[in-house]
């Protein structure tokens, strides 16, 4: 069967701040489109869930408009709907699921509620074609870290850790609050830690070569916390380029490690990393450099894919409906803390 010939998946997502919605046919993208409320939650420091509803719900038919717009196709062309039903904020994740909910019945074409954070590793099937299997996944956003060993997309993905304590995003944010710098923190970091040097300040590496595949952030946040309270006291400029520098030097350190460690242990030739802190220019570098070191195979989707979009969730569900998983039924029901071991939800 050609692309052409295979089913049109439309995808929403809005599990955060970002209305996303895609036009996907197997592995190719036919065109997409994302509205992101994030201007409006600057101001607080982070995500203010009431704000991302609301802002979904007025963005969410004419971002489907868009989208359907640059893939060039009508509505009635769409042959199945898939929708982000968790992990997410509650009402946030509501609002997508209502939406598809009403396509799927205006259409009458199957729903699917599929998993947030599968469809951040199943993105990358648009770039670079089908994903070997197995696959390694590093899923590094906002609210997740997690270690994926990846059999099939659709069927088949097992967890082999995941962060303690916060995700290496929320770090990030974090860190750049600590230092000034605005939300979100990941692009504002990365930019000030190209100027400073790593090695001027040696800051812990949490779990590291503690022989799991879990991460912890919060040790390295207090540790940055402590750096700048003690340089306030004593009255020292703070050197935010260095700091910077050397907090991104221990996150990525550990999250290349681990990532290449669990690729030798299972055997497996091709590493995914995805998800918001994948655009990070430092953990591209290192990737690139340990994965060619160990023989391993570096995908990292371009970084427009990486953040939240609904090009992904289309991705998966075009690999659930491939897999001839049942729908959901009318009576889906969002899931705040759906596990990463259920591409598909219900
Ligand atoms: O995947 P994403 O868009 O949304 C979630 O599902 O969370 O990820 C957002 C996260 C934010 O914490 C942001 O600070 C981080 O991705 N991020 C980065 C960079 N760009 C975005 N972190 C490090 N370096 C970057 N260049
Ligand atoms: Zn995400």
């Amino acid at each position: 069967m050609s692309d052409h010939d295979l089913p049109l998946i439309l995808g929403i997502e809005t599990s955060c701040d970002e209305t996303g919605v895609g036009l996907v046919r197997g592995c190719e993208l036919l065109g997409e489109s994302v509205a992101s409320s994030v201007e409006q939650h600057v101001r607080f420091g982070g995500v203010v869930p009431e704000v991302a509803s609301r802002a979904h719900l007025e963005a969410m038919t004419p971002t489907v408009r868009r989208a359907l717009d640059s893939a060039g196709v009508k509505l009635s062309d769409v042959d199945a709907i898939a929708v982000t039903a968790g992990p997410g904020l509650a009402g946030a994740l509501l609002v997508g699921v209502s939406a598809a909910k009403a396509y799927a019945m205006a259409l009458d074409k199957p729903l699917y509620g599929v998993n947030h954070l599968v469809g951040h590793v199943a993105v990358d099937q648009l770039e670079h074609g089908p994903l070997p299997k197995p696959a390694i996944a590093l899923l590094v956003s906002g609210g997740h870290t997690s270690l994926l060993l990846v059999n099939d997309l659709a069927t088949d993905v097992v967890s082999l850790g995941d962060t303690v304590d916060d995700a290496a995003g929320e770090a990030y944010d974090k860190v750049a609050r600590l230092l000034d710098l605005p939300y979100p923190g990941g692009p504002p970091i990365d930019k000030a830690a190209q100027r400073g040097d790593a090695k001027s300040i040696r800051f812990p590496r949490g779990k590291w070569g503690d022989g799991t595949y879990d991460f912890s952030f919060s040790g390295l946040k207090t540790a940055v916390a402590r750096h700048v309270e003690d340089a306030d006291r004593r009255g020292e400029p703070l050197v935010v380029a260095d700091i910077a520098a050397a907090f991104q030097d221990s996150v990525v350190d550990v999250l290349t490690r681990k990532a290449v460690d669990a690729c030798v242990e299972h055997g497996v030739s091709t590493l995914v990393i995805s998800g918001g802190v994948a655009a990070n220019s430092a953990l591209r570098t290192l990737a690139e450099q340990r994965c060619r070191e160990a023989g391993i195979t570096l995908r990292v989707p371009r970084p427009r894919l990486c953040t939240d979009n609904g090009a992904m969730i289309a991705a998966l569900g075009a690999e659930v409906v491939a897999a001839g998983l049942p729908p959901s039924t009318l009576d889906l029901a969002t899931d705040t803390s759906l596990p990463v071991e259920s591409p598909l939800a219900g």
